[in-house]
């Protein structure tokens, strides 16, 4: 049986209709660049995060870019993000002539570990002489970047807390986890609204994607939210006077109007996600796959949303024939990431080697994405399970 790793006219057919409906208003109205589209789409993005503002950009990396500009981090600053993430997150760093700096994650999440974070500041930054936090290669500490990877939210308590401690802003990269829930000590809270801004991403093959490129930037503070949208059209504020230096990051109102029509589904298009997750752990438990396939990690008990599942990442021994082995099959399989961020050819400037950051390493070596999206049937997760006993059980 054919399985793909995703499906997006599955999707489509749900909501054909109202993305019609949405873009035919928007084509009457011909109002491309901002307008209603765009507000009101950002006002029910807003709402759904439960966040202060939302700012429509043109992607999740430029929604990242636009805040980084928007905190004037620059030449001289550093930020500390995941080294197991999607390129975009380190490279707009780099791209802001700041320094991107790297803590371990955790082998069950590959979210970022506190521990590791706590280790590098105490132990591996300085004091600089005006108090700020200096990094081993002298840049100002300006933030810490969790990535809420894979659809679950990093230890934000703890991320938190060290912020606090070492004086530290945090952006919480929610690219993969719309919808996702956090269980802080302070209450359940949506990824996006823990920390005081935060960026998603509606690539086309995001849990909430759009019809091309578009993303939004979300934030607590009101002149915060002012900066955002100044750096989104080029720094400017009356037209044609420009403060500062920005960028075109501007959400299309036609992305506006497709992830509108979309959002309603999102929180059923989750649980889907995580029925299947529930079903493939199910699966392979009854195939004994235990010591070959490791599932990720699942919901945290009594707090269902706390896992999205935007992706379905197994670590699997013997990953790269287990690859090749379910595409010659015709099942749908990606690795999501096959390099680390800190052995990327790009920056081999910050002096980075092997061994670095172990856990990342050996996630980038054995972590292999299944078919995960909604629509998918129970037949077809059955099928994938077949594969992949199949795979470990024959004779080799
Ligand atoms: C973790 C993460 N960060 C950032 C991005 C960048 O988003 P975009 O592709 O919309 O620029 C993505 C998406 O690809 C991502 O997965």
């Amino acid at each position: 049986m054919r399985v793909p790793l995703l499906d997006l006219p599955r999707q489509h057919a749900l909501v054909r209709d109202d993305v019609a409906a949405r873009i035919a208003r928007l084509f009457e109205s011909q109002q491309f660049i901002m307008g209603p589209a765009v507000e009101e789409f950002e006002s029910a993005f807003r709402d759904f995060v439960g966040c202060g503002y939302a700012v429509g950009m043109s992607s999740g990396t430029d929604a990242q870019l636009a805040i980084l500009m928007a905190m004037r981090i620059g030449p001289g600053d550093a930020v500390l993000t995941s080294p197991y993430t999607f390129f975009a997150t380190a490279g707009c760093i780099h791209r802001c002539g700041a320094e991107p700096v790297f803590a371990d994650v955790t082998g069950d999440s590959l979210n970022l570990d506190p521990e590791k974070l706590r280790e590098f500041l105490e132990s591996r930054c300085t004091a600089g002489p005006d108090g700020s936090l200096l990094t081993p290669r002298g840049n100002r500490l300006r933030a810490i970047l969790p990535v809420h990877l894979f659809g679950m939210c990093c230890p934000m308590d703890e991320i938190l807390a060290l912020a606090e401690r070492f004086g530290l802003a945090v952006i919480e990269d929610a690219a993969q986890a719309a919808g996702a829930e956090y269980p802080g000590a302070g209450g359940t809270i949506n990824a996006g609204a823990i920390a005081e801004s935060a960026y998603f991403s509606f690539f086309p093959t995001k849990n909430l994607g759009g019809a091309g490129d578009g993303g939004i930037a979300v934030c607590r503070d009101p002149e915060f939210a002012e900066r955002l949208r100044l750096m989104r059209n080029h720094g400017m504020g009356q037209q044609y006077f420009h403060r500062e230096v920005g960028g075109n990051f501007r959400l299309d109102a036609l992305q506006a109007a497709v992830v509108h029509a979309k959002l309603p589904h999102l929180a059923g298009w989750n649980a889907a996600r995580r029925r299947n997750a529930a079903h493939y752990a199910r699966a392979f438990a009854a195939r004994g796959l235990d010591g070959f396939v490791r599932t990720p990690p699942a919901p945290l008990p009594g707090f269902e949303n706390s896992h999205i599942y935007h992706q379905y990442a197994v670590r699997a021994r013997d990953r790269d024939a287990l690859m090749a082995h379910l595409r010659a099959a015709d099942i749908g399989c990606a690795i999501y990431y096959p390099v680390p961020l800190h052995l990327q050819e790009c920056f081999a400037y910050l002096g980075h080697r092997a061994g670095d950051f172990p856990v990342a390493e050996a996630a980038a070596r054995e972590s292999l994405a299944l078919p995960i999206f909604p629509e998918l049937r129970p037949e077809e997760i059955e099928a994938v399970a077949d594969a992949i006993s199949a795979f470990y059980k024959q004779p080799r």
